[in-house]
């Protein structure tokens, strides 16, 4: 059984109100089919972008990601930032936890890329601590999956 950990980052089609309702949507849909696919991961919304991180096993994200998330438009220029195996899990209460961007992370943004919040300027040297800055936000112990379901 293979797991893996996937972000990336994404523009918003629409702005508010119409934004306000695509959100209420993906969400309602996002909790049903990640806690049926035991997939978890937190959603990010700031400045007209999307930056969501999904943990699960290889076949539910990889058919999460590549038959639904890339073929929604209600956002573009869809582009995966990292996509690794993974043994634990940094999400494991959220099938799907949406928030808005905070300080911290547009802090990070100013400290790491000198600019606002935009998940695009991630590169391979800030990925790393943009998940864990991801993960502490919630401050849960990582978890083992399962392996043998
Ligand atoms: C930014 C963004 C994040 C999304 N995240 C999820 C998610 O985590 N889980 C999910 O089931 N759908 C998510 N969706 C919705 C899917 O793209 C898709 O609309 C939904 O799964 C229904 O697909 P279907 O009509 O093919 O069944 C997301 C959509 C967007 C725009």
């Amino acid at each position: 059984m293979e797991f893996v950990r996937v972000l990336y980052a994404s523009k918003a089609t629409n702005i508010y109100p119409d934004l306000k309702q695509d959100l209420i949507k993906i969400l309602d849909t996002a909790v049903d089919f990640n806690s049926r696919n035991e997939i978890t991961g937190v959603l990010y919304y700031g400045h007209g972008y999307f930056v969501q991180c999904l943990e699960g096993r290889k076949s539910k994200i990889d058919e999460l990601f590549y038959e639904k998330i890339l073929k929604d438009d209600r956002h573009k220029n869809c582009e995966i930032l990292f996509y690794e195996k993974c043994d634990f899990g940094l999400f494991k209460h959220w099938n799907m936890k949406f928030a808005p961007i905070n300080k911290r992370l547009g802090d990070f943004f100013l400290e790491n890329h000198r600019d606002d919040f935009n998940p695009f300027l991630l590169t391979t040297n800030s990925i790393p601590s943009f998940i864990e800055l991801l993960a502490s936000e919630y401050a849960t112990e990582p978890y083992v999956f399962e392996v043998n379901d």
